[in-house]
């Protein structure tokens, strides 16, 4: 189960690659245009911060012709990049080109399960679920990770679940529990997720119990 950084910030991307558990990031239009300079350049500096990552980069082009060519050069950035391009109808005759031109997909904003279906018969790589965004809406985002985990099981499709748009603690452990091949989660989530107040409290106590020997060598 691959952990990625939602997030174009390179100083939160050094600070928790440290812990080793950091697989990849996924950048998007949103996440790079909060950044200073140009996103190319930063691009280029997590895939070197990471270069066994995989790290996710979204085209901006929207006329499918465009977006080919473009998806070609963001591909040729570097080995380790994932082409994200949204899950629309308009965009499967391109994703299809690239699939069959070994293009390494991150397919973005899906939403249902039928979505889903469509991405794995074009054999793309990832499919990025959101949860978050159905869950602005008051509908139950997580429901479909487990049927989109069923249906690629059930037929067979080697394409790979991203649960993607997580806001909370809480829907990373259920995305993980349903079985979920990678999640993208903000630097914040991921520190509250590798924290407890109770294993906190307790390296405290050992501590001060241990403190009462006191012993200056040991073993
Ligand atoms: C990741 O690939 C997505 O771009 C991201 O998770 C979207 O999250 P949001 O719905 O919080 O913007």
């Amino acid at each position: 189960m691959k952990i990625f950084l939602d997030t174009a910030d390179i100083e939160h991307i050094k600070k928790l690659a440290v812990t080793g558990l950091i697989d990849g990031i996924t950048t998007n239009p949103s996440n790079l245009s909060s950044i200073k300079g140009n996103p190319k350049d930063r691009i280029l500096e997590i895939c070197r911060l990471l270069p066994h990552g995989h790290i996710s980069v979204e085209v901006t082009e929207l006329e499918p012709e465009k977006l080919y060519i473009q998806a070609k050069k963001i591909a040729q950035l570097s080995d380790n990049i994932w082409v994200k391009i949204p899950c629309h109808a308009h965009y499967y005759p391109v994703i299809k080109k690239l699939v069959e031109e070994e293009v390494k997909i991150n397919i973005t904003l899906v939403f249902t399960v039928l979505q889903a279906l469509m991405m794995c018969k074009l054999g793309v790589y990832y499919i990025s679920p959101f949860i978050g965004r159905w869950e602005d809406l008051d509908v139950d985002g997580m429901q479909y990770i487990p049927q989109m985990r069923h249906m690629i099981d059930f037929y067979g499709f080697e394409t790979k679940i991203l649960a993607a748009s997580i806001r909370t603690v809480q829907h990373m452990h259920d995305a993980l529990l349903e079985g979920v091949d990678a999640v993208t989660i903000s630097p914040e989530i991921f520190e509250k997720a590798i924290t407890h107040h109770l294993t906190d409290q307790g390296i405290e106590k050992f501590t001060k119990d241990w403190r009462r020997l006191e012993i200056n060598n040991f073993p």
